[in-house]
């Protein structure tokens, strides 16, 4: 079985639902607590065990380059005003250089297209794909499930989760079939189908590692829900001839492209913060409190 080596993270999407707080920035450098969004990924990808992560960006996401790169005069200020201790985390969270690349998705085509964008980077191997609005919050990140699952059945895995049966229309769906390990087989696939439609209510969550023969599928791909060229279109066409393996996550999986998800982990991973639990707790347990005196008393 050939390792997985390489992640693609997709960050071409334009992020309308934050407006206008993504007028002039990209809706992946939203911080949850005081990191952004997309660090989340790069270090869910790499506790995987993932060596080299492909950024597909787009127009406007310059800003992401600039994160994952040095920034020499802000080392030399932190080092002069002795800020050893942000020193020392910017330098953690500094990826070695050759481990990242970045190419572009010219034209908002659907998340099959940003993928396809990704082939000759990534070329002949498995790889990862995680989309980063899904921040994994739990003991172990989603995508070491995955991969796990992964080392025991080789093939395709996909990370789902149980969501409310009316809300399929939202997420690509999977049927349930034989147990595999710690998952199941996946017995079929559909994006975003109406209830009545939905095979079950397992939702691809936003974690794969896919063989790279899915390039050329993407490749010849035509448009489907929402006229997009979706990936799951092209795993159903994958799956006549491969094995998909569903590895349903523990954890927690916040979407920070909606706006409640966005504010449940900045709430869920400040309290899970030592540091900064104290500050937030007390008055967010004032605020619930408080509501519910208003609305008893409404
Ligand atoms: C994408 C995938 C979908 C998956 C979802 C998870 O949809 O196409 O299968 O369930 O991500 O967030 P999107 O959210 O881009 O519409």
């Amino acid at each position: 079985m050939r390792k997985v080596k390489k992640a693609v993270i997709p960050v071409a999407g334009l992020g309308t639902r934050f407006l206008p707080a993504t007028k002039a920035m990209p809706k992946e450098m939203l911080t949850v607590v005081d990191r952004p969004v997309v660090q989340y990924a790069v270090d869910e990808a790499l506790e995987a065990g993932i060596e080299h992560i492909v950024f597909v960006t787009g127009r406007n996401k310059h800003v992401i380059e600039d994160y994952f790169d040095i920034q020499p005069e802000l080392l030399d200020t932190l080092t002069r005003s002795g800020k050893h201790e942000q020193l020392a985390s910017l330098n953690r969270l500094q990826p070695q250089p050759g481990t990242i690349s970045f190419t572009r998705q010219q034209a908002p085509h659907g998340l099959g297209h940003a993928v396809w964008c990704a082939r000759d980077i990534v070329g002949d191997e498995p790889f990862a794909l995680l989309l980063p609005d899904m921040v994994s919050f739990g003991e172990k990140g989603c995508l070491s499930g995955v991969m796990d699952l992964y080392e025991q059945t080789g093939g395709n895995v996909v990370a789902v989760e149980q969501c409310d049966p009316m809300e399929t229309g939202s997420y690509g769906i999977v049927g349930k079939g034989a147990r595999v390990g710690p998952g199941f087989a996946i017995t079929g696939m559909v994006e975003k189908p109406a209830p009545e439609a939905a095979p079950s209510n397992y939702y691809i969550n936003g974690r794969y590692v896919l063989q790279p023969d899915i390039f050329d599928l993407l490749d010849t791909q035509e448009r489907g829900a929402g006229n997009e060229i979706q990936l799951t279109d092209a795993m159903v066409r994958l799956a006549t001839s491969q094995e998909f393996f569903a590895s349903p996550f523990e954890g927690r999986m916040f979407d920070c492209g909606s706006k409640d998800g966005f504010i449940q982990a900045n709430v869920a991973f400040a309290l899970a913060r030592d540091d900064i639990r104290g500050m937030v707790l007390e008055p967010i347990e004032e605020m619930i409190v408080s509501r519910r005196r208003r609305i008893q008393a409404a």
